[in-house]
């Protein structure tokens, strides 16, 4: 079977004075997904943007040709329900949140489901993948962080190829429809490995919005998964 690979910018690393005109830039440059780091300087020590800007930025999400890009919404907040909601509202298409930063997870998973939209559990580099186990079976996506959250243009983190490894493992096992999404650190040079591992979906905030010519690095990217 061959695996689809999706490549998800962050806009994290973005011109935020052009956020309309990057998101569409880097959607001609072959973007799968947009990535949407919702930060709210409690979970994490930084502040980034909320629902209207994802409101804000819907209509741009898409191709030339009119066919809509997901965006997908990584939530580093706490508490997080009433939040993953707005975003619902606002047109995001998955919503990714931590575990630990939620009290209640499955009502969590529940709230956004309820909404109509794919909801993802989100792993750190030191947080084991225990809560699968009871949680496998209601998700569409699991984020593993590579990088500590907060910040783009960290080093990839190795220990986060095991946590791949494992997370792949328990995917295949359940026989579900579930991407496997890697963030943090994620370059031209280390992506197949990240592959190899059982990683199938790529977020990279600095390694294309950090170079003038988005479309050279997501092709090269695309080179490199084969
Ligand atoms: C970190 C964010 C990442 C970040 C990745 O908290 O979740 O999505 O933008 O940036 P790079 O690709 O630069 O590591
Ligand atoms: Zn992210």
């Amino acid at each position: 079977m061959t695996t689809t690979y999706r490549i998800a910018p962050s806009i994290l690393s973005a011109d935020f004075a052009r956020l309309g005109e990057e998101v569409k830039s880097v959607i001609d440059a072959g973007a799968d997904w947009i990535h949407f780091d919702v930060m709210d300087n409690h979970y994490v020590p930084n502040l980034t943007f909320g629902p209207m800007i994802c409101q804000a930025l819907k209509p741009h999400a898409k191709t030339a040709s009119g066919v809509a890009v997901p965006i997908d919404v990584h939530l580093m907040i706490s508490p997080v329900d009433a939040l993953a909601a707005s975003f619902a509202e606002a047109g995001a298409d998955l919503i990714s949140f931590h575990p630990d930063a939620s009290g209640h997870v499955h009502r969590s998973i529940q709230a956004i489901k309820s909404k109509g939209v794919k909801a993802g559990l989100v792993f750190n580099p030191a947080e084991p993948l225990d809560v699968l186990e009871w949680t496998l079976d209601e998700i569409d996506l699991i984020l593993i962080m590579s990088v500590n959250p907060g910040f783009g243009g960290q080093s990839f983190i190795d220990s986060a190829l095991r946590k791949i490894e494992h997370a792949r493992k328990l995917i295949d096992a359940s026989g579900r429809d579930i991407r496997l999404e890697v963030d943090g650190g994620i370059k031209v040079d280390n992506i197949r490995r990240v592959a190899d591992a059982g990683a199938d979906t790529f977020v990279a905030g600095s390694a294309i919005f950090g170079k003038p010519d988005y479309k050279g690095v997501v092709d090269q990217m695309r080179l490199a998964l084969g």
